[in-house]
């Protein structure tokens, strides 16, 4: 792994933790209302209506805590942890009970060895694994951290179509008489492992890293250490942010920005 890197990411998250946090606050954006929050629900159990008591979930890179805190209400008993400790202070600030916070840092053997071993049922990364400089070490320790058959919920930015080589594209062109607008996206890069300098927010003050990996990264690191994928969606937004014609959903209604990904422990 490339420390310089990950020293990197943790200082821009320090510094952007406020706004990180004025953004999402209790509610999120609507990626993570509309693309992430529902598909995690449903892969809990609880698309049932009924809440999951007994559910521990480990929440990795929790940000502003905005996960923990909705999953805490429905019942569950989170322990959430994330390496950048202002969003962790800004996590505690909304004061929920049942949540435990940290401050670890997910490629840190010695960090992710001080999680208990075998008491969660979930752990669950949204839209961080892709933040995070080496997760090799996250995935390794995970068997420990989780009790048998336990699962592994993340999201990502889709590594196919929401890469950081992703150019967004209108063309105008005339078709049988009428003026038509073509949406597109040019990919250039995709196999290849790579990090990128990029804006986790539009109005970000410092950039931070993102670490590009082809989904069979995920997949292989997942099968090598004893999970299976049993459920995967790519979700799109319907409608577009006015404002923008070149944003997700909308013109792009076709193209899934965000994937999500459950892995259960075999066996
Ligand atoms: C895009 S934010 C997502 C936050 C939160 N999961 C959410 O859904 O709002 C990415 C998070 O990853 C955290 N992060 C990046 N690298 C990390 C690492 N090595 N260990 C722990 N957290 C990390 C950042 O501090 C940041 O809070």
């Amino acid at each position: 792994m490339n420390e310089e890197q990950n020293q990197f990411t943790r200082e821009a998250w320090q510094k952007n933790a406020a706004g990180w946090d004025e953004k999402m606050g209790t509610e999120g954006n609507d990626f993570f209302k509309q693309l992430q929050f529902p598909t995690i629900l449903e892969y809990m159990g609880f698309s049932t209506g009924l809440p999951l008591l007994s559910k521990k979930v480990l929440d990795i890179a929790c940000g502003n805590g905005i996960l923990a805190r909705k999953l805490a209400t429905l019942g569950c008993k989170v322990t959430a942890f994330d390496f950048s400790s202002n969003l962790i202070d800004l996590a505690r600030g909304y004061g929920e009970v049942g949540i435990e916070y940290k401050v670890l840092d997910a490629t840190s053997e010695q960090d992710l060895g001080s999680l208990e071993p075998a008491i969660y049922d979930v752990a669950v990364c949204n839209m961080a694994l892709f933040d995070i400089a080496d997760i090799d070490p996250l995935f390794s320790a995970l068997p420990r951290i989780l009790r048998p058959g336990g699962f592994f919920i993340f999201s990502l930015l889709h590594p196919a179509f929401n890469n950081s080589s992703t150019i967004k594209m209108v063309e105008e062109y005339e078709q049988d008489g009428k003026l038509i607008n073509k949406y597109s996206l040019k990919i250039d890069r995709y196999l290849g492992q790579y990090s990128s300098l990029g804006l986790a927010l539009s109005n970000q003050e410092h950039p931070q890293y993102y670490f590009n990996r082809p989904l069979q990264y995920y997949f292989q690191l997942g099968f090598k250490n004893g999970f299976i994928i049993d459920k995967f969606n790519e979700n799109s937004l319907e409608h577009a942010d006015t404002k923008r014609a070149l944003s997700w959903g909308g013109n792009f209604a076709e193209i899934p920005p965000v994937c999500l990904v459950r892995m259960r422990l075999d066996g």
